[in-house]
């Protein structure tokens, strides 16, 4: 059974304006996706695609042009800060940079008691024993409580807000690249923490990264942004063994593969995407056109559509592709489908 969907998404456009002779950038163009109970949506692309604007866009951090977010089937899209307040124990977030996250002149205790300062009426000894458990929880020692930011490494600060971010046992988690700052053996320590954490508290995440297998290790299910736009989707194994669209199969060749084998079928299955010029933005083609290996004359006419293709041969769940090129999956090729 599909578990009930806790963000709902539709078709979100976010745009920022470029000075007054310059049309507005479409940073986020007709986004639609939902995000289930206990399930990870990974939002994948690389720097600029408008990943975080998305994420900030949920939390009313950044205007909405159109389109609904609707969080606990509620709509939010443009919740005043009562509203807000109201959901904020349910709707947290971590964000990329540990050092700039926390409060330099707050102790750890201090920053972790301060939502439950807000929403419960808690004693001081209740309120500490809280905090105790929870800095506990995300491997860090009690006594970390008395001290400051300053004194603690990137990815102990990571845990630090990660701890903060759960205080009021949210039910969704937006963490945007929660991983990217940290050194890779770190990376590792703290997606393990976000999967253990995710299983013992029913959490829900949408997980936003530039690096598709940091994206995959965490995530259910994939979504590959490009330009404001979604250019495939899908379950999350399926989608990085068998990606179908051109942009998604480079977002795959250019990650760096530990394993021979399936480094030698990543080179067979390289494309020759270029790091591309500025394409005119907002232009009617595809956003991917100036940089496709695959490109034909109507992908710089024609947005493509995002349609189902499958059922997907790896997975046997929906896969959704917007390609003029692609009509259906082509079949598993790679040696690491799982
Ligand atoms: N507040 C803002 N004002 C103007 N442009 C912005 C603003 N925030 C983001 N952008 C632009 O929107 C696009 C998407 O940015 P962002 O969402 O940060 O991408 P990502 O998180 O995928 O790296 C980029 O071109 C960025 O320069
Ligand atoms: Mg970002």
């Amino acid at each position: 059974m599909t578990p009930p969907t806790i963000l709902d998404v539709r078709d979100l456009a976010v745009h920022f304006r470029q000075g007054r002779k310059n049309p507005p950038l479409h940073a986020v163009d007709g986004v639609t996706f939902a995000v289930r109970e206990g399930e990870t949506l990974g939002l994948v692309g690389e720097s600029g695609s408008g990943k975080s604007t998305i994420g900030r866009a949920i939390l009313g951090l950044n205007p909405v042009h159109s389109g609904q977010v609707r969080f606990e089937d509620r709509d939010i899209t443009r919740a005043n800060a009562r509203i807000r307040r109201g959901i904020s124990s349910r709707l947290q977030v971590v964000f990329q940079d540990p050092y700039s996250s926390l409060n330099p002149a707050r102790t750890i205790g201090q920053t972790l008691a301060e939502p439950l300062l807000v929403h419960e009426k808690l004693g001081k000894a209740e309120m500490m024993t809280r905090v105790t458990a929870m800095l506990e929880r995300v491997g860090m020692p009690a006594d970390a409580a008395d001290r400051y930011p300053g004194q603690f490494s990137g990815g102990q600060r990571q845990r630090i807000a990660i701890a903060r971010a759960l205080m009021l046992s949210p039910k969704l988690v937006i963490c945007d690249e929660p991983v990217s700052a940290l050194d890779l053996s770190i990376q590792a320590q703290v997606m393990n923490l976000l999967a253990d954490l995710q299983q013992e508290l029913s959490l829900s995440y949408l997980f936003i990264a530039h690096d598709l297998p940091v994206v995959r290790h965490l995530s259910h299910r994939i979504l590959v942004l490009y330009r404001g736009q979604v250019l495939e989707s899908g379950d999350a194994g399926a989608v990085y063994g068998n990606p179908a669209h051109p942009y998604t199969q480079a977002l795959i060749a250019a990650a760096p593969e530990p394993d021979p084998t399936g480094q030698r079928a990543r080179r067979q299955a390289r494309i020759t995407a270029g790091t591309g010029t500025a394409a005119a933005p907002n232009s009617t083609g595809c956003v991917f056109a100036h940089r496709c290996p695959r490109v034909i004359d109507v992908c710089h006419e024609q947005r493509p559509a995002l349609v189902t293709v499958g059922p997907d041969p790896v997975a046997g769940s929906e896969r959704s592709v917007a390609c003029h090129r692609v009509v259906e999956l082509p079949a598993p090729s790679l040696a690491s489908v799982d």
